[in-house]
């Protein structure tokens, strides 16, 4: 009963999690019903006395040393509550339960009330980074009992990505406030990816660009203000040979993207709190525009689109770049005002300056970008939007012109750009000290005598429209 951490569910997060932990000098017990897993564990931590595996729920509970810290790497869902009943008999006061899945918020406020009944501490900490971040340093998000975080923040802080030699972790807020967070990162992840492919489409289709200049073009952004995770790998995957034919294998793959409904969550609960997040909202929809193949394969025999006017292949190259930077920010501002929000509907305190900080590597959405985001934060704590912070002007004004250009181009000549025109029309109408609701007013009050306010006077007022 001397192992540091436990963690269940040995499948390739939760190998590569407990494996990363060993190597940070943590002794970690394993745990998963399938012995094929639990051995190949076995085989790959090497020295059993750091890191060891069993099938057998009594063996692993008493192996590991109190206040025991176990790790749920499970599927969210109703395999969360199960694995919770079978661990609860072998528990003892004080221990905790980490669950570092995408678990909806819900569920972690309802476990988190259920298990300190029985005395034990739960938490929801999303892990960010993939299977490699898992193994390498994730950016891991937790939330729930403060003063029971300090028992594995040395764990967590170790096992981390750095940023500069600071861990990519921190204690974000009571309750579901880690998991809450993780979901608005992967909102931010669908709202990205989704711009970065509508690039690479005005690239190819109005630039003519091939895979290699494509391959090129994301590498050399990479290199400057777009720096990020996803720009990364995107220029990689430009250049994967396919392996089982002729050509790339960007090209061989189905444009039909799924979804394990974070994203969605994400509008889904913006929508709830009456925040804005239409690049977000436009992600989820994408997603599913493109599984209605067969549908989108018919509608394109009946209707004709215009032939892509030439353009010069630098000149859009350069207006891509400015308007991906410019829409980058329009979706990370979006995604962080809707943390704030939710901080004040939730009770969660949250600081974005510190959320933006534990993002800047490790995990998905991870850009040099957010740099300037936890100073803008850091020198203004309650900004309600990065829109608002003097810091972030400049940036938004020299680049929205291109934005412009782009969606312009792209709607002449039928090659769609939602993310882009969600971001820009979300930008010019946070921006617009007026906007043409009043005829909304004016109209509810006509149909429904909903009342209206006035600019010039106080009070509710309502009019009999018809004469
Ligand atoms: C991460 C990812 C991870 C997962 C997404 C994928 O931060 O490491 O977000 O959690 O890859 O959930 O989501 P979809 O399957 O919905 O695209």
């Amino acid at each position: 009963n001397n192992y540091d951490f436990g963690l269940v569910g040995l499948g390739v997060m939760g190998r590569n999690f407990i494996l990363n932990v060993a190597d940070n000098g943590f002794k970690a017990f394993g745990y998963d019903l399938d012995t094929e897993k639990v051995d190949a564990l076995k085989k790959e931590g090497g020295d059993l006395e750091k890191v060891d595996a069993t099938t057998d729920l009594n063996t692993f509970v008493q192996s590991l040393a109190r206040p025991r810290k176990i790790m749920l790497l499970v599927p969210a869902g109703k395999i969360v509550d199960s694995v919770i009943e079978s661990l609860l008999p072998h528990l003892d006061t004080d221990d905790l339960i980490i669950d570092g899945g995408n678990s909806f918020f819900t569920d972690t406020d309802r476990r988190e009330t259920y298990l300190q009944e029985k005395g034990i501490h739960f938490f929801g900490a999303g892990v960010s980074g993939g299977a490699k971040g898992a193994r390498l340093g994730p950016s891991i998000m937790p939330g729930g009992n403060r003063e029971a975080y300090k028992e594995v923040q040395p764990i967590f802080e170790a096992v981390s990505a750095k940023y500069k030699g600071e861990p990519c972790v921190a204690y974000l807020g009571p309750k579901s406030a880690g998991n809450y967070v993780k979901m608005v990162h992967n909102g931010i992840e669908y709202g990205l990816m989704q711009l970065t492919s509508e690039i690479y489409d005005i690239l190819k289709k109005a630039g003519n660009l091939d895979n290699d200049e494509l391959h090129q073009t994301f590498a050399s952004w990479n290199k400057g203000r777009l720096q990020s995770f996803l720009v990364e790998i995107t220029s990689e995957i430009f250049e994967e040979e396919d392996d089982k034919g002729d050509g790339r294998l960007v090209d061989k793959i189905l444009d039909k993207a799924k979804q394990k409904g974070t994203g969605k969550w994400t509008s889904q609960n913006a929508m709830d709190l009456g925040i804005p997040i239409p690049s977000i909202d436009i992600a989820v929809s994408m997603r599913e525009i493109s599984a209605l193949k067969d549908e989108r394969v018919q509608a394109d025999e009946l209707y004709d689109r215009p032939t892509p006017e030439a353009i010069d292949k630098s000149e859009l190259v350069k207006i891509a770049e400015e308007a991906l930077y410019f829409s980058f920010i329009v979706t990370y501002a979006q995604g962080l005002h809707q943390l704030g929000d939710a901080s004040k509907e939730y009770g969660y305190e949250l600081d974005i300056a510190v959320i933006a900080k534990i993002w800047r590597a490790g995990c998905i959405i991870r850009a040099g970008l957010l740099a300037d985001i936890t100073e803008a934060f850091q020198k203004d704590k309650n900004v309600p939007n990065l829109l608002l912070s003097p810091s972030f002007v400049e940036k938004v004004k020299s680049t929205v012109g291109s934005a412009r250009l782009l969606v312009a181009y792209a709607a002449k000549n039928g090659i769609p750009l939602p993310g882009l025109s969600n971001s820009l029309t979300y930008f010019d109408a946070y921006t617009s000290s007026r906007l043409p609701l009043n005829l909304i007013q004016a109209q509810r009050d006509y149909f429904g005598s909903h009342t209206y306010e006035r600019l010039d006077q106080e009070g509710v007022f309502h009019t009999e429209w018809e004469k």
